[in-house]
């Protein structure tokens, strides 16, 4: 049925069903007749929700039926589902997990629905955790805030400052400590406004708090939109480095609204752009197995994210590219790992003192990992100038100001070696890429004096 189409729940208390289901049979006189109500009949109602509740958590809108008369609930049921039609709030995409479904929405002005759509959602709910940082809250906090308050949500909101340095245990453990000396209770939805940083550490302090509230992410950045509020990836950085500690959540809704995009200072945009870029290289390689986002990217030498509707189109590209990878392969166990093209020596980069954004850092890396792939016979010279082509277009760098110890240090340590073993990502000759942990060490050293590490 999806995507494209409305399901709608109805639900009650276990004892107002029984009541309903026993008066139907004693009406028709098949009293005795209803063997799943056998022995306690609102204890086995109970047990009966709970059994089938993650099909009924699957509705786009869930009425409570209590007290209702079934002309009330149908009526109730028409203007929920025309009011949603009216808003145009129907998912772009949805990915399905045993435990929640996460939807998608990709629209100019979605982010004034966030209250309806989380209300539908999630109808119980009585409390909501906004999570931002103090650059993102002086444009948008205010509007969101009160799409909530409409939507009936007791609001509490964290202002964390701006900064990767807040991706810190010491900022979750400021939210999780907040949330739970403040009842928090397991209904309660945490809503992530903000960039990557900001949907990383709300995201980690929903799946941990409680073990698990629900959760909304409302990406900000470029780099949000296109690559970090998609797929479910939570986490904060540590001594040992980046993304340290983390956990798989996925948002029940992200609600991608690229009138954002208008606050964003130039050089985060620009940032956001190297994911763009490495999607774009990626592609062949994933399900969508088309070189449509290269296209775009070719046609337009520069965009306007606000008057642009290209924009949007890029950002349509991007996500359903990153969706595609992450419906394959959720837990990163095989496919998903090409999505770190550019993040093996991209993360070393950017763990070295946080001087590079990461987009920045990412450019860096897949450049690296270009050289690595000629040096390998995996692709030819002029594949590497495209591509460093491409990332100064963008207006990212093509030049690492740094040590080659450094960066060969920081990787040795990242959490995505295995026994030991780098996994490199490398652009591959008939387009797309492969995984390979063959790579030498002299090859890595080569390709980063390549790009002008000393
Ligand atoms: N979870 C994932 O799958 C995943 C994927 C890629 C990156 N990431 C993470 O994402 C983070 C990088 O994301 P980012 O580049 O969005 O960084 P960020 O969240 O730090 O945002 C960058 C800057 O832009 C500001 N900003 C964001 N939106 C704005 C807006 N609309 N108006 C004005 N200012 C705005 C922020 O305040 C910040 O100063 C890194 O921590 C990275 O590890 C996670």
């Amino acid at each position: 049925m999806r995507p494209g189409a409305v399901i709608l729940g109805l639900t009650a208390e276990p004892e107002t069903l029984v009541e309903r289901v026993l008066g139907q049979a004693r009406k028709e006189g098949t009293g005795a007749a209803r063997p799943l109500l056998a022995g306690d009949p609102v204890a086995r109602m109970r047990s009966l929700q709970d059994v089938r509740g993650e099909l009924y958590r699957r509705a786009d809108i869930t009425i409570i039926t209590e007290n209702m008369s079934p002309a009330a609930v149908a009526q109730r049921a028409e203007q929920a589902v025309r009011d949603r039609a009216t808003a145009g709030a129907v998912p772009d995409l949805s990915i399905g997990t045993p435990i929640e479904r996460s939807d998608l929405y990709i629209k100019r002005g979605v982010r004034s629905l966030v209250g309806i759509l989380a209300r539908e959602r999630w109808p119980r709910s009585r409390r909501c955790w906004i999570v931002t940082d103090d650059n993102v809250a002086q444009y948008w906090l205010t509007e969101t805030a009160s799409a909530l308050r409409e939507a009936d949500f007791d609001l509490r909101e964290f202002v964390v400052p701006a900064g990767e340095e807040s991706k810190s245990l010491a900022q979750l453990s400021h939210l999780l400590d907040g949330m739970t000396t403040s009842g928090v209770s397991r209904s309660d939805v945490v809503v992530a406004l903000g960039g990557g940083m900001v949907g990383d550490l709300a995201g980690l302090a929903a799946a941990v708090c409680l073990r698990g509230l629900s959760l909304v992410q409302m990406p900000t950045s470029l780099l949000a939109m296109v690559d970090s509020s998609v797929g479910g990836k939570t986490g904060i950085n540590t001594d040992g480095g980046k993304n340290m500690v983390g956990a798989f959540y996925q948002p029940g809704l992200v609600l991608i609204d690229p009138d954002f995009l208008g606050t964003l200072p130039d050089a985060e945009y620009r940032s956001g752009m190297a994911e763009v870029i490495k999607h774009a290289w990626i592609q062949p390689s994933t399900p969508l197995a088309s070189g449509q986002l290269m296209e775009q990217l070719n046609r337009l030498a520069s965009l306007d994210p606000i008057a642009d509707d290209a924009a949007v189109e890029i950002v349509r590209s991007n996500v359903r590219t990153k969706h595609s990878v992450v419906q394959a392969d959720e837990r990163e166990s095989g496919l998903r790992m090409i999505l770190n093209f550019g993040h093996t020596a991209g993360h070393a980069i950017e763990a070295d003192g946080y001087r590079y954004r990461h987009g920045e850092a990412v450019a860096l890396g897949m450049l690296a990992a270009a050289h690595i792939a000629a040096s390998m016979d995996l692709i030819g010279g002029d594949s590497v100038q495209a591509l460093a082509e491409m990332i100064e277009r963008a207006g990212l760098p093509t030049r690492l100001n740094g040590s080659i110890g450094t960066v060969l240090d920081n990787m040795r340590s990242d959490k995505k070696n295995v026994a030991g073993v780098q996994r490199w990502i490398l652009p591959s000759t008939n387009g797309g890429v492969v995984i390979r942990d063959d790579v030498e060490r002299q090859a890595v050293v080569n390709a980063l004096a390549a790009i002008g590490g000393s």
